[in-house]
């Protein structure tokens, strides 16, 4: 598996799913995100426990709070896909899974919102720190985030897509 930075360099087509195979699209979007997924949530975790440890500012908190936040509601985003849907459509039953499939919906918007507020926060973050203290990490930070909003945005695009195949197979 590459690096979740390196991933998302590759440009994801959306359309190019329109006529595959339901069970290859499934199995796309667990390999391509969310197992990077795992992997940079992780990163960013750890990344974050350290920043935290040696920096008092009370933007960084806010940062980590919805961070935090964030990994929740992806992780269990995630295992109700892995566990419940996907083997649903696995096995062509996807079509009645409209009361799931709404409900993820929401989790889906909610997700998508932290996001941006994750980006919008980060950016703050690197424009508001005095130079020198420790920017490396921060810098670092920042691609983390980049990353993590590119693969949530194809991410979620290809599963918008799921979604409304599944309900019309
Ligand atoms: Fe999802
Ligand atoms: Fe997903």
């Amino acid at each position: 598996m590459s690096h979740p930075t390196a991933m998302s360099e590759q440009k994801e087509s959306v359309s190019a799913w329109e006529t595959r195979p339901l069970e290859a699209l499934v199995d796309h979007i667990v390999v391509r995100y969310h197992l990077p997924l795992r992997a940079l949530v992780s990163d960013l975790h750890t990344l974050l426990q350290r920043l935290r440890k040696t920096d008092s500012q009370q933007m960084l908190c806010a940062l980590v709070q919805c961070f935090e936040t964030f990994r929740e509601e992806l992780l269990l985003d995630i295992g109700k896909e892995e566990d419940v849907l996907f083997p649903w459509i696995r096995a062509k039953r996807g079509a009645s899974a409209v009361v799931s499939i709404a409900m993820m919906q929401q989790d889906h918007a909610r997700i998508a919102a932290l996001v941006a507020e994750l980006c919008l926060q980060g950016r703050t973050q690197l424009a508001t720190r005095s130079p020198g203290t420790d920017a490396l990490s921060f810098l670092y930070l920042e691609r983390l985030l980049t990353a993590l909003a590119d693969l949530m945005h194809s991410h979620l695009a290809l599963e918008e897509l799921l979604f409304v195949r599944a309900l019309l197979s």
